[in-house]
């Protein structure tokens, strides 16, 4: 039986969305919030029933998710005729169509079968073995849209993905040019939803670079959808309903609140980076929203008795060496002396954080920038307003 947003797809299946280490929590509350789905995180994946109208709005609203996939089986495997096998009794016709174009990826960890190129060979192979016997063809043609499967081995399990969402969902589509070291839009959302920014409190990033907070919090703060800009893998198949697409969108516009007046502020010493910051708010369309001008972090004082910051100060690798990371640490503890009613949340990988900064912070969290494993530091304010 097909639902009304399926066109060849089945009316459920497993929709699997995945993000980064450190982030499933606020991943999972994402998905409670949006849409009531309650369902535990396994391996920086979270995993539920859907169907494709739940594919096209995990994909347009979620802030904090890397990708969205259709998960088509889970399977033992140990040898390659097992893991052809596998693969062969997967029903891909129920999503690729004839003239669909496969390409296949994967990650092998802890199994017999780690090398990822034979695995992708043969996972190819079976799938186009059982594409040309469903459609009776004697080679796939390939000519059409392409739908990417990825594998994923495990402890001798191997589970297979069709990836709906095509470039990472951190690409939202507003920054066009590289700053130094920016965030990704992904991990700056989930830091921000970690963080007690809301609304109209009054938000500061120190060291803004390309603008990245700023952007997130402000389309947080008007529920803005993460994906509102940008078009996803599924949207160039044939075979998915343009339907599931538009209703989606169009909820995800009804729930804007363009209405708020946030007060976002960007400050950076070098002026490079304030008119990257600006270019990208205007690029997202939020020149009326984010201020940001050239300050270094000693003279940054507050504008409003109570207010988040969120932000990340330069590492103390490539471009600001060990001891300019440490001064900014420093300058930064000085200049927050002055924030009593205000939060800070500042990630940073450099151990010596704490004791530059001049505080211990009152919890941490670790998360993965870019790979590289960091402390995430929060500072609840010292004076609450009653
Ligand atoms: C890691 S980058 C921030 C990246 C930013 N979160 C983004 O997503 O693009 C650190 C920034 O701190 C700025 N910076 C370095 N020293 C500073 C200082 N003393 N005062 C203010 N900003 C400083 C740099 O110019 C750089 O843009």
């Amino acid at each position: 039986m097909q639902s009304g947003f399926t066109r060849g797809f089945p009316d459920k299946f497993t929709v699997s969305v995945s993000c980064a280490a450190g982030v499933e929590s606020v991943l999972k509350k994402e998905l409670f919030r949006a849409f009531s789905i309650e369902a535990p995180a396994v391996n920086g994946r979270i995993e539920f029933e859907g169907d494709p109208l739940t594919v096209a709005r995990c994909n347009i609203n979620l802030r904090t998710a890397d990708r969205v996939y259709i998960k088509t089986g889970c399977f033992d495997a140990r040898t390659f005729d097992e893991l052809f096998d596998a693969v062969k009794s997967v029903r891909w016709e129920d999503y690729i169509p004839k003239d669909g174009r496969v390409y296949v990826d994967g990650r092998c960890v802890k199994s017999a079968l780690f090398a990822v190129s034979d695995c992708q060979r043969i996972v190819k192979k079976a799938i186009a073995d059982r594409l040309c016997g469903v459609y009776g063809l004697n080679r796939l043609p390939e000519s059409g849209s392409t739908y990417k499967v990825d594998f994923y081995f495990y402890q001798d399990k191997v589970s297979f993905y069709i990836d709906t969402s095509g470039t990472g969902l951190h690409k939202r589509g507003y920054r066009d040019m590289v700053g130094i070291a920016p965030i990704k839009e992904t991990l700056a959302a989930a830091m921000l939803l970690m963080s007690d920014f809301y609304k109209t409190r009054p938000f500061a990033d120190p060291f803004c670079g390309s603008g990245t907070f700023l952007i997130e919090g402000a389309r947080i703060a008007l529920n803005i959808a993460a994906g509102i800009d940008r078009k996803f893998a599924f949207n160039e198949w044939k075979n998915f309903d343009k339907k599931a697409y538009e209703l989606a969108f169009s909820e995800a516009k009804d729930k804007e609140r363009l209405g708020e007046k946030p007060d976002l502020r960007g400050f950076d010493v070098d002026k490079k980076a304030v008119e990257l910051t600006l270019r990208h708010a205007k690029r997202a369309g939020l020149e009326k929203v984010i201020r940001a001008e050239v300050l270094p972090v000693k003279k940054f004082k507050p504008w409003a008795e109570e207010g988040t910051i969120v932000s990340n100060p330069p590492y103390g690798e490539r471009v600001y060496g060990d001891d300019d990371a440490k001064k900014c640490y420093r300058e930064l503890g000085e200049a927050l002396k002055g924030f009593d009613g205000w939060s800070a949340f500042i990630i940073t990988p450099n151990k010596s954080f704490e004791k530059c900064f001049g505080k211990k912070c009152d919890r941490e969290r670790k998360l993965f920038n870019a790979e590289k494993e960091c402390r995430y530091y929060f500072y609840y304010p010292k004076k609450v307003k009653q």
